[in-house]
Parts: structure tokens; sequence; C-alpha cells
């Protein structure tokens, strides 16, 4: 616990986590020690996410304040689909709510879209049901479930405020049917609000902060060795010295990086690239940008270069998983690859749900 107090501030911001659901986002806009984010737009150049003061009235503002609560703790109110001890926050950051962290926002606008990963078209809730199954190492709740109208709600309310803006009246937006919401808002008949179409809104809106930004491809490659020094230096302090997070009151307050409880081999994080371009732009927490590109691929490299779960596609034959679902042009992978004379993959941890031992 000493090591923790050089962080004490932002260990309070997390703690509230535990206290009170509602203010679980760590508000790392207000922690954040420069302004400037490294693709060089200011934060105040982000489209903003509505406040709880523009909740909607009735059964929709129901399903968006319960989806808000699957997407902050999701392992302890969806443990039948919730495989690990992560929460959806964990990697989309303030709720769903933060730029450069896959904002819900932005991610709702974008389906339905095809998916090379499933090779189809997914609406919003297929995208969903996919973090469930890699992210979540879990089992995705069945098809139109209410957990998933539940989430989709959520989303919709922030992309129907943050498109709109000052001028979102939360009484003048339109109120889909479960059937509407959980399909995304890439759709021709879209229900923009008015507000939006009168300020000149884009019926085809382009949202800045979607996603995780790309880094450029490093100078070195990236390093395994120098990697671990970059964790012990700017992460352990919250991760732990073992990657495994930490806990209060029987509650990670710090996510797990590797191992048992954490993301499995098929979920998006475990590519090199997409880890390092999280890294990049929101660890160490609220301090978004304090890495160079190359500390941020060498720590993606050693993150991603320890066990985790299974990918769930997994048939039994870790080779033939790798090459029908691992090749990826650039990206570094390593499940499949021997690192310290073990071929990773092989003794992986297992999925959800757990079979007895
Ligand atoms: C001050 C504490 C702190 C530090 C330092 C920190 N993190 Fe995090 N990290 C967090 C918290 C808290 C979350 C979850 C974010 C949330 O829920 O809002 C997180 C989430 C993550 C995630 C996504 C969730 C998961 O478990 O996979 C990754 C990956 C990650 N951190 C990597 C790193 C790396 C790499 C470093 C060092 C460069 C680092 N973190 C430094 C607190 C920290
Ligand atoms: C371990 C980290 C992690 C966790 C936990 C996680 N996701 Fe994701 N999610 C990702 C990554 C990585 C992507 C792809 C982002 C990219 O490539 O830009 C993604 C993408 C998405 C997208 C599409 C974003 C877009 O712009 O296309 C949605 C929606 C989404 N996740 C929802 C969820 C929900 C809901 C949960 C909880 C049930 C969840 N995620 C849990 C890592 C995570």
């Amino acid at each position: 616990m000493m090591k923790l107090s050089s962080v004490t501030l932002l260990l309070s911001a997390s703690l509230v986590f535990v206290s009170n659901t509602y203010a679980a986002e760590v508000d790392t806009a207000k922690l954040a020690v420069q302004d400037e984010l490294p693709d060089s737009k200011l934060l105040s150049e982000y489209p903003k996410a509505p406040g709880w003061d523009q909740l909607p009235e009735g059964e929709l503002g129901e399903k968006v304040v319960r989806g808000y609560q699957y997407f902050v703790d999701t392992q302890k109110l969806a443990p039948k689909f919730n495989g690990n001890d992560l929460n959806c926050v964990n990697c989309h950051m303030d709720g769903g709510k933060k730029e450069n962290a896959a904002p819900l926002w932005a991610a709702y606008m974008s389906y339905p879209a095809y998916r090379s990963k499933n090779n189809k078209i997914n609406d919003f809730q297929e995208r969903i049901q996919g973090c469930f199954l890699f992210s979540m190492n879990g089992t995705p709740p069945p098809t139109d479930d209410d957990v998933l109208v539940d989430l989709s709600a959520y989303a919709y309310w922030l992309a129907q405020g943050t498109l709109t803006g000052k001028d979102f009246d939360v009484a003048d937006m339109p109120v889909p049917s479960d059937a509407e919401l959980l399909k995304g808002g890439k759709r021709d008949d879209f229900p923009f609000t008015q507000a939006y179409l009168d300020n000149g809104g884009s019926t085809e809106p382009e949202l800045p902060g979607r996603g995780y930004p790309k880094l450029e491809q490093p100078e070195l490659i990236p390093d395994i060795a120098r990697g671990k020094t970059v964790f012990e230096q700017e992460c352990s302090v919250c991760h732990g010295e073992n990657g495994q997070g930490q806990q209060v009151n029987d509650h990670y307050v710090f996510p797990p990086l590797w191992g048992p409880e954490t993301y499995n081999w098929g979920a998006g994080m475990h590519r090199v690239n997409t880890a390092a371009n999280f890294i990049k732009h929101n660890m160490p927490l609220g301090m978004p940008g304090k890495l160079t590109d190359q500390q941020a691929w060498d720590v993606a490299t050693y993150l991603n270069s320890h066990d985790r779960p299974q990918d769930p596609r997994n048939q039994g034959d870790i080779q033939a998983t790798r090459d029908t679902f691992h090749q990826h042009k650039n990206v570094e992978i390593f499940y499949g690859k021997e690192v310290d004379g073990k071929v990773l993959g092989s003794e992986s941890y297992p999925n959800h749900p757990r079979k007895p031992e």
C-alpha cells in the first residue's frame, strides 16, 4: 500500500467507484496533466456527451440508467454473461464518454457496419455481443436480450446528446422501439433530433475521438524487455507488479492486464497495435500522452506476451486457430508464439462458463 501513496489523488478518484456507481467514471479530464492530446486536438475540440441532468423520462430513461450500470459494473450485474473481472468502462473510459477511448457516442453512430472479424454486417447489438465474448471472456447475452437493449439505449442517448450539443433538449429526443435501439445509428431512417438537423448537422456525422487513434509504426521493433521496464516504472503501481490488478472490498479498482481474469486471446486488446493505441491515449490513468510512442508499443508488447484466457474460437489446435483468426497485416500477435520456452495459448485459462475443476 505504501507505494500507492504517490498516486493518492488517482486512487481516491477510483475509490469513488466502489462507493457510488454514479460517480464511477474517473474524471480523467480533470486529472489530465496536459490538455493537448497526441493527435494534437485540444480537449475542447472533441464533442461532449450529455450529463445526467438530461436524462430522458419514463421507460427510456430507465433503460439508459440500467445500461449505464451494466457498463460500469458489468462483473457484479451481468455475471451470467461476464467471464472475467473487467467492466466495459475499463477500456471505454469515463462511462463510455471519453474521446480516444472508443466512446459509445461515436460507436453508436458507426453501426450497422461490416466487420472482417466475423465477415458480415454487424448491428450495434452484435458489436456489443463481440465485446462480451472476447473482451469480457464471457457468454454474450442472447440476441434482443434486455441487457443489450439497455446498453444500446445508453449509447443511443449519449450519441443523440453528443451530436446535438448545447441545443440538446431531451424532451425532443425521439423514443425508438427496442428493435430500433439495437440496430445503431448508421442507418437511413435514424431519427436525428430536430435541433441537430436545424443546426446543419449531417445525416452521416463524423465524430472525432472514435476508437483509439492509430500510432505510427514504431522506430524500433517493439521489445518485451524494454516494455517490462516501462511497466515497472509507469504501470505496476496501479495494476500490480504481477499485472493482476488490485481489489478493494472484493471489487477491482485497478483491472488485471493478463492472467485468468482479463480479456482473452480473441479480444481486440490482445493485438499489440490496438493495446499500444489505447495505452498511448489513456494510460497511465489521467496522463494520456505521457508515454512516447515507442514506450506505448513496448509496454503493449510486454502485456500481450503473457498468457490469458483461451481464444473461444479455438477448436484445440493453436496453430490452426492462429492461421485462421490471427493473420493481420503488420500486427504483432503473440498467440501461438513461443515466449520463454512456452507456446502462448497452449495452456491458456478457461473461457466462460468455467467448467468445474
Ligand atoms: C494511476 C493508476 C494507473 C496507472 C499508473 C496505470 N493504469 Fe491502466 N488502468 C487504470 C484504471 C483505473 C483502469 C480502468 C479505467 C476505468 O475503469 O476508467 C485502467 C485500465 C487499463 C487497461 C484496460 C483494462 C485492462 O485491464 O486491460 C489497460 C490495458 C491498461 N490500463 C494498461 C496500463 C499500462 C500499460 C499502464 C502503464 C503505462 C497503466 N495502465 C498505468 C489505472 C492505472
Ligand atoms: C479489454 C478491453 C475492453 C472491454 C472490457 C470492453 N471492450 Fe468494447 N472494445 C474494445 C476494443 C479494443 C474495441 C475496438 C476499438 C477500436 O479498434 O478502435 C472495442 C469496441 C467496442 C465497440 C465498438 C466501438 C466502435 O467505435 O466501433 C463497442 C460498442 C463496444 N466495444 C462495447 C463494449 C461493451 C458494451 C463492453 C462491456 C460489455 C465492452 N465493450 C468491453 C475493448 C474492450
